[in-house]
């Protein structure tokens, strides 16, 4: 016990330190393979739960053995078969690295000195591993803030001084496929451009930005005096991992010169990995990119980088003079300036630290074992006659339904027959998955962004998908 402190521990901090590391090396351990059935919570858990705020302390081991306890009757991400939504998988040196950025707590609102040198290096590595040249960025807290940062950007590109007048009796509107992520649709909310001037442009049989329709969009938007403030390619969509076809927009967005964003928050490490790199073509085109290091580049959550190629797009944006937030010669710009974020955790340590760690090598490798694994999946679900297919994967995301025979002919009841397989699945226990609906149709979308995911696992998920698809529902 340390006298000094008003926040004393009961128990050296070596000795918690020991027994929490032990916990966090068993836990490792066990996301190696993946466990049979998830675990009952606990009545006594239930009840710990509903416990209100105790004036007195606890031992830190009795806390840290509850904190275990809730967290190992979690659905966790990291596990090999979780295979649900776009998740991450708290790859081991992030989680040392978050650590240690706790433990020192640097703040990145202002300078942080030293840690300032490992973001702006840690940003240059994250445009490297993908091949885009970039000029300026920052480490966020995910695809939406990232989305958002460079949407903020770009109306200030389109209507300069719009962050000051607001829009000023002016409409403006944002371009994405109709099968975008939410969260442009929440950055026009957001920013007064409002939602209902996202246009939703049509997508191909392959889920990809019509780019014919999007030209149209523009031209009628343009007649009617809307400012057209960004085109959003998506590159790897949350719902079947479709990539817009980025240089014919680049081509569109240089025509009319409007802003081009690359929302990569799935999809831009496919650009890391030789098989899918053809994919993001014209790439290098784009005014900004966001990148979620927590999905694709397995890192825990939350560490998401926004790259602009305009030096001045981001501090034109979000740069400001207070009395408590000073310029002056040596810092003639302090983070804030370039960000959304006030005091900002330093989300750039484990990037910084998982790149020096595994080197690009491992990560390209990582990124293309996932790609097979899709792939693996699409065959498997392809040699399988009452599976069907929905999209070919273009990344990691296969979405697929199962369709026994007497029910062929009947949409309805097949959508909610695989909504009930689901939900079977997830009961079960042995695989985590999710449901979709993909051009009008409910499906399994599982999503291949997990490095301890192996190809055993996928078999597994197709095996169980075909027991669990047989058992009657018990209503
Ligand atoms: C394409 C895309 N953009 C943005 C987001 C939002 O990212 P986050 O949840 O990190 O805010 C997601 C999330 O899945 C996504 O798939």
């Amino acid at each position: 016990m340390n006298p000094r402190l008003s926040l004393p521990l009961d128990i050296p901090r070596s000795e918690l330190l020991t027994r929490a590391a032990k916990v966090i090396a068993e836990a490792w351990q066990s996301f190696d393979q993946a466990r049979a059935v998830e675990p009952d919570i606990s009545q006594a858990l239930r009840l710990m739960a509903a416990d209100g705020l105790r004036a007195e302390p606890m031992p830190a081991l009795q806390a840290l053995e509850q904190a275990k306890s809730y967290l190992d009757t979690s659905l966790a991400q990291a596990r090999p078969r979780y295979f649900a939504f776009v998740g991450s998988s708290g790859l081991e040196v992030g989680v040392l690295a978050d650590a240690l950025a706790s433990t020192f707590d640097v703040n990145l609102a202002t300078t942080a000195r030293s840690a300032d040198l490992i973001e702006a290096q840690a940003l240059r590595f994250a445009a490297e591993l993908i091949g885009y040249p970039f000029a300026a960025g920052a480490f966020t807290s995910g695809g939406m803030v990232s989305n958002l940062t460079a949407l903020t950007a770009a109306r200030e590109f389109a209507l300069p001084n719009s962050r000051q007048t607001g829009l000023n009796g002016r409409s403006a509107a944002l371009y994405c496929s109709s099968e975008a992520h939410y969260s442009v649709r929440r950055a026009a909310e957001v920013l007064g451009i409002g939602a209902d001037f996202v246009r939703g442009i049509a997508i191909n049989a392959e889920h990809q930005m019509d780019v014919a329709a999007l030209e149209q969009a523009i031209q009628a938007d343009k007649a009617a005096g809307i400012t057209p403030v960004a085109i959003v390619a998506t590159a790897g969509t949350t719902l079947t991992g479709a990539i817009d076809p980025i240089l014919a927009l680049a081509h569109i967005a240089k025509q009319y010169s409007v802003w081009l964003h690359v929302d990569g928050a799935y999809g831009l490490p496919g650009a890391a990995a030789p098989s899918t790199r053809h994919r993001f073509a014209g790439l290098e085109h784009a005014d900004s990119i966001s990148i979620d290091a927590h999905k694709w580049l397995y890192l825990p959550k939350a560490c998401s980088v926004v790259l602009v190629k305009d030096p001045h797009a981001l501090s034109r944006a979000f740069s400001h003079n207070e009395s408590y937030m000073l310029h002056d010669q040596d810092q003639p710009l302090n983070p804030v300036d370039s960000t959304l974020e006030y005091s900002r955790p330093f989300r750039a340590l484990k990037l910084w630290m998982a790149l020096r760690v595994h080197g690009a090598d491992q990560f390209r490798a990582a990124i293309e074992r996932n790609i097979a694994q899709a792939r693996l999946c699409a065959n498997l679900v392809k040699a399988a006659p009452d599976l069907e297919l929905l999209l070919e994967p273009q990344l990691s995301t296969v979405p697929y339904r199962h369709v026994p025979k007497h029910l062929e002919s009947n949409e309805a009841a097949l959508n909610e027959h695989n909504l009930e397989l689901v939900k079977k699945m997830q009961i079960d226990g042995r695989v985590y998955i999710s449901s979709a609906v993909v051009d009008g149709k409910t499906c399994l979308r599982p999503c291949f962004v997990n490095f301890r995911t192996s190809e055993d696992d996928v078999r597994v998920l197709i095996e169980v998908t075909k027991e669990l698809a047989q058992l009657r529902t018990v209503k």
